[in-house]
């Protein structure tokens, strides 16, 4: 049968400001998932939960250079534009916003941002500013879509944390949308730098994965050591560990919720590719 779906064939493509109000001007119930590109199925699945809750759903493509404290990291971010595109038409995207960097920071960047202290622990500790430029980049987009509601994946849960605190404290009528980490089936953490993984990179990331879904328990109750297990993942070949440490994500930012649920917090490099993940 000869079926179509319009909103396949409708997705706009917006690189200008200017254009981007004129699109999304009255629209009342739009779904944000900002990106920086390579999409895959952890991104996939924010934007289905997006089309599934609002009327219009808006990605956006920016490889946002000022939160990249490592040149080559930047450099070398995986960059699949056509292939990006047509995954995002085929699920049903109605708005693609894919900005230069003058058109997102025409006076440069804002050194005044504020944003909880909990950005100088974990990644924080070791990607100087990194999370005041996600902060900044993130208000400037909110500020140009107005979007209702706003999806983040909990893969990378100091940015969630991070950037729902700053939402609550400055754009109070968002709504931050939180989404479980989709994994391969060894279990890595989808990520667009998984790109940058050779194939043996892949088995050892999975390896690192299972060790501590296997020792989660017994890194809680301190029958076994963080530095026990850092042992065990440098054999397999890991040249660095930023951190592992453990803590409860309902205490991470205030307010607190009673309710404990732990999670392994890891950064690791596996040659120059820096991996996180919480488990
Ligand atoms: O998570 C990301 O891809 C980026 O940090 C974000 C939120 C798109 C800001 O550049």
């Amino acid at each position: 049968s000869f079926t179509y779906n319009i909103s396949n064939l409708q997705m706009k493509i917006i690189s200008h400001k200017k254009k981007l109000k004129k699109f999304i001007l009255g629209e009342r119930n739009l779904g944000f998932v900002p990106t920086m590109g390579a999409i895959h199925k952890g991104h996939l699945s924010l934007i289905k939960k997006s089309i599934a809750q609002c009327n219009k759903t808006i990605v956006s493509i920016f490889v946002n250079k000022p939160q990249f404290n490592r040149i080559n990291d930047y450099k070398k971010y995986p960059r699949v534009l056509k292939k990006d595109i047509s995954l995002l038409k085929k699920i049903g995207v109605h708005y693609l916003f894919l900005p230069s960097h003058n058109q997102i920071y025409p006076d440069g960047i804002n050194k005044r941002i504020k944003v909880h202290p909990f950005s100088k622990k974990l990644c924080g500790k070791y990607r100087p500013h990194h999370f005041e430029s996600v902060v900044d980049v993130v208000d400037r987009f909110i500020k140009l879509i107005h979007p209702k509601k706003i999806y983040f994946g909990e893969k990378d849960m100091q940015q969630l944390k991070i950037i729902e605190d700053f939402i609550k404290k400055n754009h109070s009528y968002v709504k931050v949308v939180a989404c479980k980490t989709i994994r391969e089936k060894n279990g890595i953490a989808l990520s667009s730098r998984n790109f940058l993984l050779s194939f043996d990179e892949r088995m050892i990331a999975s390896k690192i994965y299972k060790i501590l879904r296997m020792r989660k328990n017994n890194l809680i109750k301190k029958s076994i050591y963080i530095t026990d297990i850092k042992k065990k993942i440098f054999t397999l070949g890991v040249n660095k560990i930023d951190y592992i440490e453990i803590l409860d994500i309902n205490k991470l930012i205030k307010p607190y919720k009673n309710k404990v649920i732990y999670k392994v917090f890891i950064a690791y490099f596996l040659g120059s590719t820096r991996l996180i993940d919480n488990i």
